[in-house]
């Protein structure tokens, strides 16, 4: 065993006392006004030995909702329980970023305020269905192409859910670029038609995620911004692009790298291909790799100098204590993939034991 990852280091201006990320997960625990509770505090607490840990993802707008029991940082009531999360977290030891997700298109009216249609950049209908209820999917519908005026407002939004979650005590916010939710709709020429500064080009696909990252570091200062992305993803909610190599290059050496504190690359599957290393030749600040590691690869990473950090999302539902069991090299208990999504009460969510 190396201690690879077991090494302190800093992501843009946060401080990890090791080199492993809890991964964003939603785990559709908030109440109907995408509250969450006390039992969110709890989860996020178990897991604070990680060297940080990423929020689910949170709608930054009203418009932005795209699953039943997923939460907001819009309302003051949303924004004084995620302080109480992250007074939680930090007492525990762990640095805790919210990621800000914007579900666009992949989202349904049962889900939005007043039954509105979702918004996206272009009203081209996603294939499958919404999660509008407890293990119940509605099929999507054509969402509306936003107006000018209403994409800048969306980037505004960004701003001040940004400017909300740092007040809250967030160490950082990370903004969610894959998943095929509307920051990839905008970048990706199969849902993006449009024919306006949003639209057509390369950069003006890009657009939309530089200004939103723009907005996002000028409310949480230097250090304090991370992406996410996962190029030519084949998860649920796909996007196409017609050139995903020249759109991820264009967008990643535009992004501000400087100002930013981390590029989080997460795929599904374990997939080696040459997006590691271009977003490593182009991004200048640190770099978290993701997406079905084991701690043998995830060591590898950190070694070799391929990642600064390296991110766990499914072995962190079944095992709170995942530093300590890679540090004793103990076997990871297995996640529940029924109990995921919107349980209510601890099952499957802050019942799963640690070792000791
Ligand atoms: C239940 C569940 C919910 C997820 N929700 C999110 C999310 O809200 N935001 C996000 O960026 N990724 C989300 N993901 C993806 C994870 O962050 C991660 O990239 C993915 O699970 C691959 O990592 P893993 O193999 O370590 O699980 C989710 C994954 C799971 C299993």
């Amino acid at each position: 065993m190396t201690d690879a990852l077991f090494t302190p280091t800093r992501l843009g201006s946060i401080a990890l006392s090791n080199r492993i990320v809890m991964a964003p997960m939603t785990r559709s625990r908030a109440d109907d006004d995408g509250v969450v509770g006390d039992l969110t505090a709890t989860y996020y607490a178990q897991r604070a030995s990680a060297g940080m840990i990423t929020t689910e993802g949170v709608f930054p707008t009203l418009d932005g909702k795209g699953g039943v029991g997923t939460p907001g940082i819009v309302t003051d009531a949303q924004q004084a329980a995620w302080k109480l999360v992250v007074d939680a977290v930090h007492a525990a030891g762990a640095p805790i970023v919210l990621q800000l997700m914007h579900t666009g298109r992949i989202s349904h009216p049962d889900l939005l305020p007043g039954g509105h249609l979702p918004v996206a950049p272009s009203a081209i209908r996603p294939k499958g269905g919404a999660w509008t209820e407890s293990a119940t999917q509605k099929p999507f519908v054509t969402p509306r192409a936003l107006e000018l005026a209403e994409v800048q407002a969306i980037i505004e939004g960004h701003r001040i859910a940004t400017r909300r979650a740092i007040e809250a005590g967030f160490d950082g916010v990370e903004l969610h670029g894959a998943g095929g939710y509307l920051p990839e709709q905008f970048l990706s020429s199969g849902t993006n038609t449009r024919s306006d500064a949003y639209g057509g080009s390369i950069p003006n696909r890009a657009r939309f995620i530089l200004e939103t990252l723009d907005a996002m570091i000028a409310e949480a200062g230097p250090g304090r911004v991370g992406i996410k992305l996962s190029p030519e993803s084949i998860m649920p909610n796909e996007v196409h692009d017609d050139t995903p190599m020249q759109t991820y290059q264009y967008l990643t050496e535009r992004m501000p790298s400087a100002d930013m504190a981390y590029l989080n690359i997460s795929f599904f599957d374990r997939r080696e291909n040459d997006y590691h290393a271009m977003f490593r030749s182009r991004f200048s600040g640190a770099i978290v790799i993701g997406g079905a590691l084991n701690k043998t690869i995830a060591e590898g990473l950190i070694a070799n100098g391929d990642a600064q950090a390296v991110s766990f999302g499914r072995a962190y539902i079944s095992n709170p204590d995942l530093v300590e069991r890679f540090a004793a090299d103990a076997p990871l208990a297995k996640a529940d993939i029924a109990t995921f999504y919107h349980v209510p009460g601890p099952a499957g969510y802050t019942d799963y034991p640690t070792l000791s």
